[in-house]
């Protein structure tokens, strides 16, 4: 993605849409546009937002205008709350930052209505801060280039990718990220029809150059997204017990046993860990995380060697230095019983 971001910014500079509050950078046109842009397509936005500045053209007359008014000029545009948190956020501005609004990144995330997507688009476009705004149209872009099977609906795998996105950032953070937007919006569509010919990317994209592009981001259907199957290994050699730590998403570098998704037979799991001397079925749990449920089957294993890809440790070390997330805990009980 690194060698990417060149390309992006000089697409960028070449092909940018003439909109209307990209005529100057007044952070009071980006933030009303970025909040219209928050739930609406951009063609039914350049109306609203023009017939809007010709209302209210700053931020003292936003904060004077009465709430009825405003949703008046708002009709049409839908999700209402957007509308009086600006009411709001204007008159904590004229309030609390003299009528000026905010140049730093943590002050703009206080205003209602101001989440981290907004906040980074207005602070890197308008003061170049070093802040990625991640929306659907990023992660695809991001997904396809780098070939990752992820569930973008995910907020962990929104979090992960701002991080990834932050630490590639250019000094022209604010041009990046309208880039990588725009590429989205235009070029890198949803729903399995990009214009790769006409991608600045084509050579580098990962999933591209695969001819996977349209299978990605995949679509994750509801019971798939929140009902998930896995069978845990407890493998015991000697005294010491296989650990595996999680590289990303949910319980990100966390430790766990070694598991693989669904529920796996006996033989499919002789088949799977090498070199076992004995397996017996172990004990099920469930969890339930805020976005998940997991249910869980376990296989108790004892294996001649210790396999290189996992490490090892007695059940005394795992408890003194290893926390286990609680959803293992319960096996790990279990062997202490054992
Ligand atoms: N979509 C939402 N905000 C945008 C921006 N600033 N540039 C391009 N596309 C956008
Ligand atoms: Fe998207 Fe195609 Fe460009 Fe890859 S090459 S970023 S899939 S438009």
């Amino acid at each position: 993605m690194k060698n990417c971001v060149t390309l992006i910014l000089n697409w960028y500079q070449e092909y940018k849409r003439d909109l209307p509050w990209r005529k100057d950078i007044n952070p009071y046109h980006v933030w009303i546009s970025e909040v219209m842009l928050q739930q609406t397509r951009i063609e039914s936005v350049i109306q609203y937002y023009n017939r809007f500045m010709e209302r209210v053209p700053d931020i003292k007359s936003l904060s004077e205008i009465s709430e009825d008014e405003l949703l008046k000029l708002w009709e049409g545009l839908g999700y209402y709350s957007r509308a009086r948190n600006l009411r709001k956020a204007a008159i904590k501005i004229m309030e609390k930052f003299d009528g000026i609004f905010p140049n730093q990144y943590e002050d703009i995330l206080s205003l209602p209505g101001i989440g981290e997507y907004t906040a980074g688009a207005i602070s890197s476009i308008c003061y170049n801060l070093p802040h990625a705004s991640v929306d659907g149209n990023v992660m695809r872009v991001y997904c396809r280039v780098c070939n990752l099977d992820l569930d973008i609906s995910d907020l962990n795998v929104k979090k992960d990718i701002k991080e990834k996105v932050e630490a590639i950032l250019p000094i022209e953070s604010g041009d990046f990220n309208q880039g990588i937007m725009e590429l989205g919006e235009v070029i890198c569509l949803p729903n399995g029809i990009p214009k790769c010919n006409e991608c600045p990317l084509q050579y580098h994209c990962l999933a591209h150059l695969n001819g996977c592009e349209s299978l990605i981001p995949r679509k994750i259907s509801k019971k798939e997204k929140l009902e998930e199957e896995y069978t845990l290994f407890l493998i015991k050699c000697g005294e010491k017990y296989a650990l595996h730590k999680r590289v990303d998403g949910l319980l990100k570098n966390m430790w766990e046993f070694p598991n693989m998704e669904g529920f796996l037979t006996f033989d499919e799991v002789k088949e799977k860990v090498p070199g076992t001397l004995r397996v017996e079925m172990g004990i099920t749990n469930t969890h339930i995380f805020t976005h998940k449920k997991w249910y869980m089957n376990s296989y108790f294993i004892e294996v001649k060697e210790e396999l290189s890809e996992y490490s090892w440790f007695s059940l005394d070390e795992i408890e003194k230095k290893h926390a286990l997330p609680t959803a293992f805990r319960p096996f790990f009980d279990y062997l202490i019983k054992k």
